[in-house]
Parts: structure tokens; C-alpha cells; sequence
């Protein structure tokens, strides 16, 4: 079979260009993210974010179903923190991706799901006592406080086995997928999620724990933990929607941007946001000698470094017309969010 060719349709769309490009948000509520992605066209992000995120959510919902097996503890506790909220950015990237190179939901449905799975898996172990040591995340108790840690560590293990699991079944029956693209694509997840990507940033970010690093050190350390797997989400979806080769590494630039940019504003709010507003305890990078971008180069530098990354993500997708609007409105949310 052939590798997918991009969507005719997209010759004919003229790119936005300077049309949306560094448009900045219209409007930013602390907690109503009453975002517009600027332009003629606004992408209203706050509607947008939630109408994404309860699609995600059902999929969700039926891709770890309630079962009464003997080990059903297990599929409570990783129903738990599988559904209890989040911002889906990931998944929603993913999908918005896909739609960007005229790709149907539908088409990168099973992979949004499998990447939010493997997101919340690393959720639930980076709050285990012997990494951060959290008892709040997604405005609720931590996994282990309510299921133990060995129910939360094999909840972990599951959802990340598990997602897996689901993207082969979704992508048993290709329609216009070659099954070299799918293997890449399944690949690039796991790169993504492993010793090359997020697990190598969880180790570097744990073993880096009271010695300071230089920002080169930490920018590694940021690119593997948090920006391996929305660089994956954004590859994976364009290539589920059939996207050309060019069109995946431009859409690479403008991941890499976003995912550095997102563990940024992380940093940032760690230190400016209230527990309340994240869900999530704040203050305790700086207890733990964590290395971040505020303790690096202080709060006014990050603050500088996450616009110009914003602002990067905008120019990778000069070339790309009003279906990347919301990805443009997605670099903007990333950057100005509280929560
Ligand atoms: C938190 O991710 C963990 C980091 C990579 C910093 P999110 O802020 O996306 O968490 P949820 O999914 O919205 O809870
Ligand atoms: C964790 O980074 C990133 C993951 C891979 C889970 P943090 O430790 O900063 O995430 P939060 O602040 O606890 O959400
Ligand atoms: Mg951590
Ligand atoms: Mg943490
Ligand atoms: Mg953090």
C-alpha cells in the first residue's frame, strides 16, 4: 500500500500565513480561558477545549470500562484518574492535527485516546511517594492515596500497556494508511513515552533533584519529559489524517514549541498559581531542589522564553490554512493558561 498522499483539498486552501500567525489571544479569563486565536476567523478556545475534551472523555470512558473481574480494583483506580477531568491538551492536539491536514476525528480517535492513557499513567507515577510525592492532582487525592501504591503503580502499568492495546484495535481496519505509516506511528509513541523520551526526563528530573543544571541540562531534560509526548501527538495525529511528509515536520516545529513552551508555563505556575486553580499542589518545585526554568533563569526570563516559543509555534504553521486555527489557538492556551 502507498504512503497516504495529503488531502487534495489542501492545495486549493490558500495558507493563513500572516493572517493568524502571531495573532495574539483576544481575551484571557484566569479561569473562563476565553481564548481567540486572532484573525478574521477566532477560534473561540475555552468552547473549542471543552466540546474536544467530552469527545475525548467518552472515548475514554469506554476504552477503560467498569468491570467486575476479580481485578476490578485495578479498573477503578485506573478509571479514577483516567477520568477525572484534565485539560486532554494532548489528545486534543492530536486530533486538531489530524484535522488541520483535512483528516476526520474519527481517524485519529483510538491514537488521541491511547496518548492521553500514557499521559495519565505518568501522572499517577509521578505522584507516587518515591518520585513527587503529591496527594492532589486533577483536584482530587492521588492515586495511591486512595488505592494504595501498588494498585497505583499497576494502574500505571495497565494504562500504559493498555494504550497500546487500543491503538492496534483502532487501527486494525486502515482505510488509507499504509501499514508502514502505522508503524510509525506506533513506534514514535513508544519512543516518545520511554527511554528516549518521558521516562528518561522523569529520571533525569528526579536524579538532577538539589544539583543545579545549566539551562542546556534543563532544556533536555524539559524536551524529553513533557515535549517527547506532544510531539508524538501532533506527528501521530497529522499522519493519521493523511499528512505529507512536509506537512508532519512542520507540524514537529510547531510541537517542539508547544511542548517546551507547556512545561514552561508548568514551571511558572508552580510558583504563581494557587493549589486551587491547577488542581494540583503548587510551591513545591523549589521544596523539592527541583530544576526549573523560574529557579534557572528567573520568572521574568521564562515568562520572555514561553512567548517567543508561542510565538515559534505560530510560524511553524505559516504554510497551513484556517483548519490549523485551532492549533494556533492551542499555542495560545498553552502559553496563557492558569490551570
Ligand atoms: C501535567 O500535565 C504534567 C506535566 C507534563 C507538566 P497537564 O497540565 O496536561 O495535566 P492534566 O492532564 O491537565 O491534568
Ligand atoms: C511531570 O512533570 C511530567 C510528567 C511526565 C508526568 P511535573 O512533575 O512538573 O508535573 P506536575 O507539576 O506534577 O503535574
Ligand atoms: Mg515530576
Ligand atoms: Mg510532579
Ligand atoms: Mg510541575
Amino acid at each position: 500500500m502507498a504512503e497516504a498522499k495529503p488531502n487534495q483539498a489542501d492545495r486549493a486552501r490558500a495558507p493563513r500565513r500572516k493572517a493568524a500567525a502571531h495573532a495574539r489571544p483576544d481575551a484571557v479569563a484566569a479561569n473562563g480561558h476565553a481564548i481567540a486565536a486572532g484573525g478574521n476567523e477566532s477560534v473561540p478556545i475555552e468552547r473549542y477545549l471543552r466540546e474536544r475534551a467530552a469527545i475525548v472523555d467518552r472515548a475514554l470512558a469506554s476504552a477503560v470500562a467498569e468491570s467486575d473481574a476479580p481485578a476490578r480494583r485495578l479498573f477503578e483506580a485506573m478509571r479514577y484518574s483516567l477520568l477525572a477531568g484534565g485539560k486532554r491538551l494532548r489528545p486534543v492536539l492530536a486530533l486538531a492535527a489530524c484535522e488541520a491536514v483535512g483528516g476526520s476525528l474519527e481517524a485519529a480517535m483510538g491514537f488521541a485516546c491511547a496518548i492521553e492513557m500514557i499521559h495519565t499513567y505518568s501522572l499517577i507515577h509521578d505522584d507516587l511517594p518515591c518520585m513527587d510525592d503529591d496527594d492532589l492532582r486533577r483536584g482530587r487525592p492521588t492515586n495511591h492515596r486512595i488505592y494504595g501504591e501498588a494498585i497505583a503503580t499497576l494502574a500505571g502499568d495497565a494504562l500504559l500497556t493498555d494504550a497500546f492495546w487500543m491503538l492496534a484495535k483502532s487501527t486494525a481496519t486502515p482505510v488509507h494508511l499504509s501499514a508502514a505509516a502505522l508503524i510509525a506511528t506506533v513506534g514514535e509513541l513508544a519512543e516518545a513515552a520511554g527511554s528516549a523520551g518521558m521516562v528518561a526526563g522523569q529520571a533525569i528530573d528526579l536524579l538532577g533533584e538539589g544539583r543545579t543544571m545549566t539551562v542546556e541540562e534543563l532544556e533536555y531534560l524539559h524536551r524529553r519529559k513533557t515535549g517527547a509526548l506532544f510531539i508524538a501527538a501532533v506527528r501521530g495525529g497529522a499522519r493519521l489524517g493523511g499528512a505529507s511528509e512536509r506537512q508532519i515536520k512542520a507540524l514537529e516545529e510547531y510541537a517542539q514549541a508547544l511542548g517546551l513552551a507547556f512545561q514552561v508555563i508548568d514551571d511558572i505556575l508552580d510558583v504563581e498559581a494557587s493549589t486551587e486553580q491547577m488542581g494540583k499542589r503548587t510551591g513545591k518545585d523549589a521544596a523539592h531542589g527541583k530544576n526549573t526554568y523560574p529557579a534557572l533563569i528567573g520568572l521574568d526570563k521564562s515568562w520572555e522564553l514561553a512567548r517567543d516559543l508561542e510565538r515559534r509555534a505560530h510560524r511553524a504553521l505559516d504554510e497551513f490554512d484556517d483548519r490549523a486555527d485551532p492549533l494556533r489557538a492551542l499555542a495560545s492556551f498553552t502559553v496563557e493558561r492558569r490551570l
